[in-house]
């Protein structure tokens, strides 16, 4: 049986649908998986992200309503189910739920970018067996993360990825005060992932860390790995 595994923040651009893809890649790459990755994000950044454009029309609400639809392979045993519009039709949860149902006896993981919208993000936590919190580490952010109880299961949560990190004075302080406060936690707090041009770059031209030999994104690479170990 499939396991959910939901990566959501309520705030926009601190890498969701970045690290969301980059999961889901390392996760295809290990024992064969097969992998699906579901987003409440009409845009579809994660297939924008890993560089596969191509037409579809009948996504996830297609699925809800007749139990098919687009289907986009975005790697060898990575697939995409696209969102086309999120206006959601009354009942829509009840749908979603055995839909997940059903397709997680076919994917050894999905994942979901979970973007803050209506009704639908509500749903995508309840379905998660596992949920991941990429954070920037600024000050709203960090507080927000103190007070994570309030919005989500706190025993879903396995993991707190730190990104874009540049190494200020502030980034530095939350980095500890979240440090300590996760001590003792079965969160995994994990190793701030750098801001770093050449990861836009990568995304731009539409590849995954693992599709890099760079020996400058070694750490990155690993800290990802870790990470998909500890969620999955
Ligand atoms: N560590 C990083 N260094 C540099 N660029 C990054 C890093 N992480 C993510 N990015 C880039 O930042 C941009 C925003 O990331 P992303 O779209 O994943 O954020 P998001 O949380 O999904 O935003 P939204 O809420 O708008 O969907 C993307 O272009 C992505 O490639
Ligand atoms: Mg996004």
């Amino acid at each position: 049986m499939g396991k959910v595994i939901t990566i959501k923040n309520n705030k926009g651009g601190v890498g969701k649908s970045w690290l969301t893809l980059q999961l889901a890649h390392i996760l295809s790459n290990i024992d064969n998986n097969k992998i699906l990755v579901l987003t409440s994000d009409s845009q579809n950044n994660v297939m924008l992200y890993a560089g596969v454009d191509i037409e579809f029309n009948e996504g996830l609400e297609n699925w809800l309503d007749k139990g098919d639809g687009d289907m986009v392979a975005l790697r060898e045993n990575l697939y995409y189910i696209p969102l086309t519009s999120s206006n959601f039709k009354r009942g829509f949860d009840k749908k979603l739920k055995i839909l997940v149902e059903r397709l997680k006896s076919e994917y050894d993981y999905i994942l979901i970018d979970s973007v803050p919208i209506l009704n639908i993000d509500k749903c995508f936590l309840e379905l998660a067996d596992s949920i991941v919190i990429p954070t920037m580490l600024d000050t709203a952010s960090c507080k927000g993360i103190l007070n994570l109880s309030n919005e989500v299961d706190l025993a879903k949560v396995k993991a707190i990825v730190p990104n874009k990190f540049s190494k200020t004075k502030s980034e530095k302080f939350w980095k500890n005060i979240l440090g300590d406060f996760l001590k003792g936690n079965s969160i995994y707090f994990a190793e701030p992932i750098p801001q770093m041009a050449f990861l836009s770059e990568l995304t731009h031209q539409g590849k995954t860390v693992l599709e890099s030999s760079s020996k400058k994104i070694d750490e990155i690479q690993n800290s990802l790995i870790e990470i998909a170990r500890v969620v999955s």
